[in-house]
């Protein structure tokens, strides 16, 4: 049986730090273990410009406990007044890696995102031609459209026409969550990638409802049937270059969470590689870990992979259940199996 696994440092390839009081409180606990992360714009208000950006990152970096080894890489959140010349100027600087393309209404902190399509097309093909990948939350908006198909019908209706429209657009699905959207990328040729989760990996919609509703694993897109977390797994073991992992690591106060109209998030960045290491041991496919969590992201983003490297140990993490913060305790994700796994410090 292995004990121990050394892998290169790795990096988060989608991540929610937030601002302020919470972003203090849980930085570290994405530094302790990643090397990067790719930062979601979606604060309130949004991280549009490159000037937002540029700010943002200076907040994050001043937050970081001394002696942390972890670099913030921006990506701005796409609104249809979005500048094209700002956008090609910050990728050209190296300021951001991405631009997040949410559709309004579909998330937290969505409102500003795209409504007409049409209108952000000039961006779309300025990004095409920079090679600066579009993120997208793949999920439509259309209050006919049920919840748990919202992914699978984005990307017919909106993905594959923007696609379409704009060769040579690159693209990373995020938080891909069904088996449609994983058979999408696969056949989707070079262009497209995926991140996954560490709980849509973890749990199913079940883990979201039976029993009674628990808040803390509700977040979006929605967790689906057991086929699709098992179609995640696949991708996720395969050792395939197109998908990676994005934990969209996203804390919500406990009040927020656990109320009549609970705020969609999971917060796995304390538990996100054991939970990793748990579920790869499981398929026995332990030696993709580190394509999937340090090799695929970096590839996809056009950067060296880390030279850091980590090492995981035989031996049941330990975390606090609830980390605190100033807006109030933050529940860490509970992946509803038993842990193994430990980075050792
Ligand atoms: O569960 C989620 N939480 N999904 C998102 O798309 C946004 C995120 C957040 O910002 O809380
Ligand atoms: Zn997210």
């Amino acid at each position: 049986m292995c004990e121990r696994l050394t892998i290169a440092r790795p990096d988060d390839w989608h991540l929610h730090l937030r601002d302020g009081a919470m972003l203090s409180a849980v930085l570290a606990e994405s530094a302790r273990h990643f090397a990067r992360a790719l930062i979601m714009p979606n604060l309130l208000p949004p991280v549009v410009t490159a000037a937002d950006a540029r700010a943002y990152r200076e907040r994050i970096l001043a937050a970081l406990p001394a002696g942390a080894d972890f670099t913030p890489l921006m990506s701005l959140y796409l609104t249809e007044e979005t500048d094209a010349e700002d956008v090609a100027r910050a990728a050209g600087e190296g300021l951001i890696h991405a631009v997040k393309l949410y559709p309004a209404g579909a998330t937290t902190n969505s409102a500003s995102g795209v409504r007409d399509f049409d209108r952000v097309r000039g961006v779309i093909e300025c990004m095409a031609e920079i090679g600066l990948p579009l993120c997208v939350h793949g999920e439509v908006t259309d209050p006919e459209v049920d919840i748990f198909d919202r992914e699978a019908v984005f990307l017919e209706r909106v993905l594959e026409p923007i696609r379409a429209a704009t060769p040579g657009l690159r693209v990373v699905l995020e938080h891909v969550t069904t088996e449609e959207g994983v058979a999408y990328v696969r056949e989707g040729g070079a262009d497209i990638a995926a991140t996954i989760t560490a709980h849509h990996l973890s749990i199913n919609r079940n883990h979201l409802l039976v029993g009674g509703i628990r808040p803390h694993y509700y977040c979006l897109p929605v967790a689906k049937r057991e086929r699709h977390r098992r179609a995640l797994v696949a991708a996720a073991i395969s050792g395939e270059g197109r998908f990676f992992l994005g934990t969209d690591s996203a804390p919500h106060p406990d009040h927020a969470k656990e109320s009549a109209c609970g705020c969609a998030g999971c917060f796995t960045a304390p538990n996100a590689l054991s939970i990793l290491a748990e579920i790869f041991e499981r398929e026995g496919a332990l030696g993709r870990l580190e394509a999937f969590a340090s090799l695929n992201g970096a590839a996809f983003y056009r950067l060296p992979v880390n030279g850091g490297r980590i090492t995981l140990t035989r031996q049941p993490p330990e975390y606090p259940e609830k980390i605190e913060t100033e807006q109030g305790a933050v529940t860490v994700f509970d992946p509803a199996i038993p842990l193994h796994w430990s980075v050792a410090e």
